[in-house]
């Protein structure tokens, strides 16, 4: 972990927020490397789930909703994470996250399929007790509370007047508070899904996963809406598990000894889920979700029709049929999948260190190099070649600065798949060398040739 933390910073992908301030906890900014990789998750995404499927459409909705929405949502009464504070330092940890640590250094004191996320609070305090269980730092600490994640903000500028609003938590409410909307206005029909990406807010207590779990964080998020009579959930839940399993390991190109579908049990569900699954992802500090399916039921537009007045049932055009739909749910964070795709990328070959990133995901897929930049022919070719691939919609870097291998060296870390090289020859019988990034194999390829070789080659 450490490795890619300090790949991150150094290539570009990740910086700590406001750090010419000291940081500020579990916030990071995403640098050059980082906002196109960012982009090109979240454009599969959409591309996967919204644009090439017929029964999908996409929102966009605010991160400021009304404040009845998160009352409705039950989130004001359940969205909480038990919480202990070490009783010297006033730090605060996650309770489960301390027991899980402590089982994992004494794993012969729990029986066997023992889990941590089975416990109610009172039995965390229990267990606590019992093993005298102690802060990071070797202090006691207090019995475990419920803390709510939902991030409160205030609007209006008159003091004592204003109201208090929530950082949404998810974006799911949006989707929820919008379905009649997306019924009025669009040709929509039973079975379909509204899907939105967008940032969400929680405050969370976190011990230095870097992007794993943080205060901001960008959801990608499905509703499905379905009649559960003439729709089977159970089938539902599963098509959701292939596609998402399908993305994963096709679309981003993840190794899948590394993934695993892991049901909740019942002590652990949310309060609005009958039935739940993470795909869980093999970080380098262990197995953790990744992606989130839960069947919701018609617990949340039956709670919006509660709080609002309004009626949120859906009207069968053939059958009459009056009735509100139930939810299959797929979420997931696009900060999760960013650094999945780095820890499964990550390689060491001796001295060199290359991101093995699928091309389609890779921030440029081609740089261009003069191979010696004082010399202006070569150099005048070189940039020919890259202005014209970059107008052929090729994300294509360019790079004269220090000695060949320190060029390659700079394209491996950032995982460029593909390095053009202008040399002498070039001038003479209009071809390059292309190295490959994995294999740092190189071949000459005829410059007319160069743009459908790179489309071609990012289709694989
Ligand atoms: N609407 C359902 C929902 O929000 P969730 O399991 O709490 O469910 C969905 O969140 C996904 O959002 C997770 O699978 C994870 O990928 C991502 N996520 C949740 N909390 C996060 C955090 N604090 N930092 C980064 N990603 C987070």
């Amino acid at each position: 972990m450490d490795k890619i933390v300090s790949l991150c910073k150094r290539r570009g992908f990740v910086y700590p927020t406001s750090e010419i301030y000291g940081g500020l906890a579990s916030s990071y900014d995403y640098g050059p490397m980082g906002a196109e990789l960012l982009r090109n998750i979240r454009n599969l995404w959409w591309e996967t789930f919204i644009n090439n499927r017929d029964d999908m459409v996409g929102i966009d909705t605010q991160i400021l909703l009304h404040p009845t929405t998160w009352i409705a949502s039950g989130h004001v009464a359940s969205f909480t994470d038990p919480v202990v504070e070490d009783k010297k330092t006033h730090k605060r940890y996650r309770a489960d996250h301390l027991i899980e640590e402590w089982i994992g250094k004494h794993p012969e004191s729990v029986e066997p399929g023992f889990k941590v996320e089975n416990l109610l609070v009172i039995e965390m305090a229990t267990f606590i007790a019992k093993n005298k269980i102690k802060s990071p730092e070797g202090n006691e600490i207090t019995e475990p509370k419920k803390f709510n994640l939902l991030f409160e903000t205030k609007m209006g500028v008159v003091e004592g007047e204003k109201s208090i609003l929530y950082l949404r938590g998810e974006t799911a409410q949006g989707i929820f508070t919008n379905f009649k909307n997306v019924l009025d206005s669009s040709r929509v029909k039973l079975p379909f899904g509204i899907g939105q990406i967008g940032k969400s807010f929680r405050n969370e207590i976190t011990s230095g996963q870097f992007i794993f779990r943080t205060l901001e964080l960008e959801q990608a998020e499905i509703e499905y809406f379905f009649d559960p009579d003439t729709t089977e959930w159970k089938n539902l839940m599963n098509k959701w598990k292939d596609d998402m399993w399908k993305f994963v390991t096709d679309t981003l190109g993840i190794d899948k000894s590394k993934l695993r579908f892991r049901q909740h049990t019942d002590k652990e569900r949310s309060h609005y889920s009958r039935d739940t699954y993470d795909l869980d992802f093999e970080f380098p500090f262990g197995w953790k979700e990744l992606w989130g399916i839960a069947y919701r039921t018609d617990y949340d537009l039956k709670q919006h029709m509660k709080h609002s007045g309004m009626s949120l049932e859906y009207v069968d055009s053939v059958s009459g049929k009056k009735f509100i739909p139930h939810v299959i749910e797929p979420a997931v964070g696009i900060n999760r999948i960013f650094l999945m795709i780095l820890a499964d990328g990550y390689r060491e070959d001796g001295n060199r260190i290359y991101l093995a990133l699928k091309p389609s995901l890779a921030p440029y897929t081609v740089a261009v190099f003069p191979l010696i930049a004082n010399k202006e022919n070569v150099v005048s070719k070189a940039r020919e070649i890259y202005h014209k691939l970059k107008k052929q919609g090729i994300k294509t870097n360019w790079d004269a600065r220090g000695n060949i291998g320190k060029r390659y060296f700079a394209q491996d870390e950032v995982g460029t798949p593909w390095c053009v090289t202008i040399d002498y020859q070039s001038l003479e019988d209009e071809t390059v060398t292309v190295r490959e990034r994995d294999t740092a194999t190189q071949q000459r390829i005829k410059i007319s040739n160069l743009s459908a070789y790179f489309q071609k080659r990012l289709k694989e």
